[in-house]
């Protein structure tokens, strides 16, 4: 989980490379680095911390020359440090490597390195790379790497420099993403797009096994095999600016308000003109080959995984087909039951998560029907499933994700009613109403923002509490589970979601006056038992902030603070009230002082598992 940069043309490399890693550092930040070849040798600068703590570090001193590599780091093996901090160098400077993974045999390979005498500064497992290559360099540095790569294991990014040949960066990718970009007259490689789109919008997508031999003028890409693959050129679509903060003070209050955009940006193309139908060319699937579907299974981690909860709503309650949702980390140790009659839906942001991938491939291996919900266009989980549909959120950089949550809904909502319309299990006006009505959602969520300034005030008052519930009942609850989930990663406040009715049941001994209750009251076929409940922790003296439909006044008399959410339907209320409460996470976060886009402990992409 660490971002891996590289550069090689006519530039100043240690320019690039600083700019690059800080789109990358959302990948992990617990030190950094950079290797320039300065003509004569190669200059390895390292630091732990931030990125910053590399750019002072830098200051009157950058590496001058016109190739080189960089990473930013998440620890897996190897504390923080400025030893283990990459790029990692043989023993005689000649050689150095940046890496994104693990490497499974490294302590074989170590200790067969150690006993012909080479010496290692790190712990990482990282460091076996650069003096494999040392040992087995004859002279030709595309040979040797090849020859490293055929005696790892593991999952990996990296890209290597060479002293000895100071015109030529190699890279090579398994199980993590690996981009390339091409330029005139100078080339650029990163984990991902982000990182060098404002240098080219031209991209090769390198696939697992693939290795890249970058010169300043030609980029040659082989095969597992040493074979030549002839690669298609991916341009990216997205703005430049769009991975920038754009006047915000952090990424993810940027992404909060970018939710309109992106929803919209999903929804284009989807619903039929006259609402009567959801469209969604990228399946072209038949009435037959949905009845075919016995059983459907939705597989995620963390905020997807809130999202695939309220999937599975969606389709049982439109399509009327069994959904399990499962997370990821757990699903391939269960040994679920799949056959050619499942559809095994895996949703992802970034389309690299490592343990929803292991489920995609397990679902597969089981012979189930496969399809991907991602952001990320030729991402990992993207090429693996047999189909994909993607979100349209653009980059989405704060760790917290939001933008993504929001339009992985819209994208469930579409499945259910476009498997609903094949299965002809919802009457043609209730289809009209709600494709209307989701058609509307991109307004609705600007309403839902305007209350920017009130929720900034009850954050404010309440992020001194140590303890926080959540609760709601339906699809209340699952917004919870995701509001709650906002709130501990950015503002390391402990909150809790719990389903209304279930506090009884032993958490409510936990409620006194110290502890604030979020409690949403959007679902209208549960309306009245979800007051009963608030009532209940009403009793216990909580402090209650209610979350309902615009002029109810009962929750207000109840409550002591309302957020209002526009009127809608119940089954799309969550695409709603998840906003103010992504807003509540956001400024209890910044009200306590903390690291909002790169909370600690936490990453954005999470590569190992
Ligand atoms: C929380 C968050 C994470 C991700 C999870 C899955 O705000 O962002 O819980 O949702 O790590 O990531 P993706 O969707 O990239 O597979």
């Amino acid at each position: 989980m660490c971002g891996i940069i590289g550069y090689v043309g006519n530039g100043e490399a240690a320019e690039f490379l600083m700019q690059g890693l800080t789109c990358l550092e959302y990948r992990g930040y617990d030190s950094a680095g950079i290797a320039v070849f300065d003509g004569r040798d190669l200059r390895i600068e390292k630091a732990v911390g931030r990125l910053d703590c590399l750019k002072e570090k830098l200051q009157g001193n950058t590496p001058a020359g016109h190739i080189g590599i960089g990473h930013t780091r998440w620890a897996t093996h190897g504390a923080p440090s400025d030893l283990n901090a990459h790029p990692h160098a043989d023993c005689t400077n000649s050689f150095a490597v940046v890496h994104n993974g693990i490497i499974e045999n490294y302590l074989s390979i170590k200790e067969e390195l150690l006993a012909k005498g080479h010496h290692f500064k790190s712990e990482t497992d990282t460091e076996v790379l650069v003096h494999l290559l040392e040992d087995v360099y004859k002279g030709n540095f595309e040979v040797a790497v090849r020859e490293v790569l055929r005696r790892v294991e593991g999952s990996y990014a990296m890209v290597f420099i060479s002293k000895k040949d100071p015109d030529t960066l190699i890279c090579s990718k398994q199980d993590n993403p690996m981009v390339i970009g091409l330029g005139e007259g100078e080339n650029f490689i990163a984990s991902d797009i982000p990182a060098i789109i404002t240098k080219t919008r031209r991209t090769y997508i390198i696939n697992d096994g693939e290795m890249a031999v970058v010169k300043k003028d030609s980029v040659w890409v082989f095969n597992k095999s040493g074979e030549p693959v002839t690669k298609k050129v991916l341009e990216v679509n997205w703005d430049a600016e769009a991975a920038e903060k754009g006047g915000y003070e952090h990424f993810m209050l940027k992404e909060i308000h970018e939710q309109p955009k992106a929803v919209r940006d999903t929804l284009t193309g989807h619903i039929a003109s006259d609402n009567s139908s959801v469209i969604l060319n990228e399946l072209g699937w038949t009435a037959e080959y949905v009845n075919s579907f016995a059983k459907v299974y939705i597989v995620a981690c963390g905020t997807a995984y809130h999202a695939a909860l309220v999937g599975k709503y969606y389709i049982e309650r439109l399509a009327r087909i069994s959904v399990e949702v499962d997370i990821a980390s757990e699903f391939r140790y269960r040994q679920p039951i799949i056959n050619d009659n499942t559809l095994i839906i895996v949703v992802s942001q970034s389309g690299e998560t490592i343990d929803t991938m292991a489920a995609l491939k397990e679902a597969k291996r089981l012979g189930g029907k496969t399809l991907a919900v991602t952001n990320v266009v030729g991402s990992s989980i993207a090429r693996e499933a047999d189909q994909v549909i993607y979100t349209c959120a653009g980059p989405e950089i704060a760790v917290a994700s939001t933008k993504a949550y929001t339009t992985q809904l819209i994208v469930m909502a579409l499945l259910g009613a476009y498997m609903a319309g094949l299965r002809k299990t919802v009457a043609p006006e209730m289809m009209q109403s709600l494709l209307g009505n989701l058609k509307k959602i991109p307004e609705g969520i600007e309403t839902a923002l305007q209350q920017e300034k009130e929720i900034k005030e009850f954050a404010k008052k309440y992020s001194t509490k140590e303890d926080l519930f959540y609760i709601g009942r339906a699809l209340d609850y699952y917004v919870a589970l995701e509001g709650s989930l906002k709130l501990k990663e950015i503002s390391y406040i402990h909150a809790e979601a719990y389903a209304a009715g279930e506090l009884k049941h032993g958490t409510l001994a936990l409620i006194t006056n110290e502890v604030p209750v979020v409690a949403l009251a959007t679902q209208k076929s549960v309306y009245e038992k979800t007051l009963s409940n608030i009532k209940e922790v009403k009793a216990r003296e909580a402090v209650v902030i209610g979350i309902g439909l615009q002029g109810d006044k009962e929750l207000q008399h109840y409550a002591d603070h309302v957020i209002f959410i526009p009127e809608t339907e119940e089954l799309l209320a969550p695409l709603l009230a998840v906003v103010p409460l992504q807003l509540l996470a956001y400024y209890s976060a910044v009200a306590r002082n903390c690291d909002v886009d790169k909370p600690r402990n936490l990453a954005k992409s999470v590569t190992v598992e």
